[in-house]
């Protein structure tokens, strides 16, 4: 049993749109414009997807921040960069990050449901997320934590619902070899195992982080933070943030074995310097940066 997740491919600076020019979006593109338009590499995008083929997993996880601004425009490139993955039969399971979620414009929103929609193969609508689903003996908790901020915040929110919903699905009795995992754009924690700052933190993270202390969760996969890690809990739980993939070019690979009913992690790159690492444990800067 395979997963391969992926994160922050942040396609930017795209719209036609005159009205961008009059709300948080006009800091988004000067953002990505001074800040990230030459380090971006879009090329690791169609490398990655070459590299899934031949990983052959059994779901893709894509956690967020396609786009930088979350308009009609940058969905609609990156849907024609990930065509290779639609166009597949792939499994691919995807929810947004707070970019995509940029403004509440409707244009914008209907562009976002668009994605959500085509990406994960109309199973469900955005507004029903948290979603609950299996693969093989893995119970996969998808949770929406992205909404339109301020322009100073990256930050997210789980609403009690959605909290309530996911306490109630983790509290319930396990099946004989379920292994659960929680899929969301934000870290619950960081690196080290700190809170993030407030202004990019998910605020209601709390009960959820617990979770995956106490056993709860096996698993938790994210990006948002866009230097990879990954966090070991004491009690083998493990939460995973796959950074972007359009600046470390890194492939979080996670295998469960029912035999043993354990994972396995490893890192594959398709960056330009050098064969996939293998690497264990918080990696690069703890502080990590992006959102
Ligand atoms: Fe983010
Ligand atoms: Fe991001």
């Amino acid at each position: 049993m395979r997963l391969v997740h992926f994160s922050d491919v942040h396609v930017g600076g795209l719209t036609a749109d005159p009205t961008a020019c009059l709300d948080k979006r006009l800091a988004g593109l000067l953002n990505f414009m001074v800040r990230r338009r030459g380090r971006l590499h879009t090329d690791y995008l169609a490398r990655a997807l070459h590299r899934i083929r031949g990983l052959a997993p059994d779901l893709v996880v894509i956690t967020g921040d396609l786009t930088t601004i979350g308009s009609s425009e940058e969905f609609a490139t990156v849907l024609e960069l990930l065509a290779p993955l639609l166009n597949s039969r792939q499994e691919v399971f995807y929810l947004p990050g707070n970019h995509d979620a940029y403004v509440s414009q409707r244009h914008c929103r209907a562009a976002l449901e668009d994605a959500f929609h085509r990406l994960n193969r109309g199973r469900w609508r955005l507004e029903e997320l948290p979603v609950r689903f299996a693969v093989g003996p893995l119970t996969l908790l998808a949770v929406n934590e992205c909404r339109p901020t301020a322009p100073w915040q990256s930050c997210g929110y789980l609403t009690p619902a959605a909290t309530g919903q996911l306490l109630a699905w983790l509290d319930a009795p396990r099946h004989d070899g379920e292994k659960r995992l929680l899929i969301g754009h934000f870290p619950l924690r960081d690196s080290a195992g700190r809170r993030l700052g407030w202004r990019r933190r998910l605020h209601g993270a709390d009960p959820l982080a617990a979770a995956l202390g106490d056993g709860r969760l096996d698993l938790a996969l994210c990006g948002h933070i866009h230097t990879p890690f990954r966090r070991d809990e004491a009690n083998g739980a493990m939460e995973l943030c796959a950074g972007a993939l359009t600046l470390h070019g890194l492939l979080n690979v996670v295998d469960y074995s029912p035999a043993s009913g354990r994972f396995s992690q490893h890192w594959e790159s398709v960056a330009d310097d050098g064969p996939a690492p293998t690497l264990v444990g918080p990696i690069l800067d703890p502080a990590g940066a992006g959102q």
